[in-house]
């Protein structure tokens, strides 16, 4: 018998794509929505931005910015389940539910958490200052999220693996009271090669402040290429590929021969300034199509927000379901 994987994402709706996102978790997500053994469930995480964004416009502005990227990077709609977490009203319903047999002992060592109690300990403040209780609550909406679903498998970076094993806590905790309704979920762990370099040198990320946006028009993609950090060397001294944020990022996008000739270009001391003239090139090339649905789906909200709602059936002919029989299972029924 072969088994279906059923792989779920969700994706935070703050802030712009950038190369990065693309690279790490939208291109490979995307790619394995077409694969025959596996289903795609792919999510809106808006009620988790409400967490960390309390700009209703920067929240909406993103939503509608993320879900125009998945469409124009070519996600398949029709294979795939793609929705707004708040359009399935039995995600919040679970969520209250699980928070009923998650320990708070268990809640209290979420990273997250922990980090901003630390940092409040640190500066001699008041433990839980600026904690809110979606803060503390976050690992088990993000529990509610997988576990609506049935999903058996997780895509996540090293610093989510922890929410993973929360959710198959509180998955069994339930399952052990209630019966076996809900599916423990595996985390899958990117291969870290995979993390793509920013501005600066560090990571790409929102949080540096380093990041390149994805489908910005040609002339700032240029010039934010043209801001990554390099050394002083000169046209003519060799450079080393691999410290290098421009090879690095090449290398993300480059065939592996364009990856070996860029390589012995380096060593033979191209010019930084050519480097980088390439790198727009190469990855303008491998963008400018999908751009152009992008401002097409931007400019198009409603055409964003049918999609949307077709996912929204779609999921929730999964969700509804299953939360009739878990109303059951705890005791919430009708009386007739
Ligand atoms: N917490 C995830 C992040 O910040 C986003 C997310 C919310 C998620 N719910 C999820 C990821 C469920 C995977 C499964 O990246």
């Amino acid at each position: 018998m072969t088994s279906v994987k059923r792989v779920l994402t969700g994706i935070t709706t703050t802030g712009t794509p950038h190369l990065g996102n693309y690279v790490g978790a939208i291109a490979p997500c995307i790619e394995a929505s077409t694969q025959a053994d596996t289903e795609s469930f792919l999510f809106l995480a808006d009620y988790h931005a409400l967490i960390k964004c309390q700009d209703p416009a920067m929240v909406k502005q993103s939503s509608r910015e993320i879900a125009a990227t998945w469409l124009a990077l070519g996600l398949d709609t029709d294979n795939s389940v793609f929705y707004r977490q708040s359009d399935v009203p039995e995600i919040p319903e679970l969520c209250w539910i699980l928070s009923c047999s998650a320990a708070k002992g268990l809640m209290n060592r979420a990273h997250a958490y922990k980090a901003a109690v630390a940092d409040n300990e640190a500066r001699e403040a008041d433990p839980d200052l600026g904690v809110t209780m979606g803060l503390f609550n976050y690992p088990v909406l993000m529990a509610a999220d997988i576990l609506m679903f049935k999903a058996t498998h997780v895509p996540v970076g090293k610093d989510q693996i922890q929410h993973i094993e929360m959710a198959r806590d509180i998955a069994s905790r339930f399952n052990h009271h209630y019966g076996e309704l809900l599916v423990l979920p595996e985390a899958v762990v990117d291969q870290e090669t995979d993390v793509l370099l920013g501005l600066d040198g560090r990571k790409m990320s929102k949080s540096y402040g380093n990041t390149i946006p994805l489908f910005d028009a040609e002339k700032k993609l240029k010039k934010s290429i043209n801001k990554i950090k390099t050394n002083l060397l000169e046209p003519g001294e060799a450079k080393d590929p691999d410290t290098s944020t421009v090879f690095q990022i090449w290398s993300a996008f480059a065939t592996p021969s364009e990856r070996s000739s860029m390589r012995r270009e380096f060593e033979q001391g191209i010019a930084w300034g050519e480097a980088k003239k390439r790198l727009y090139e190469l990855i303008n090339d491998h963008l400018s199509e999908a751009r152009g649905r992008y401002d097409v789906l931007m400019n198009n909200p409603e055409e964003i927000e049918r999609v949307l709602q077709k996912g929204a059936i779609k999921a929730r002919e999964h969700s509804a379901p299953l939360m009739k029989q878990i109303r059951e299972a705890v005791g919430i029924a009708s009386m007739a």
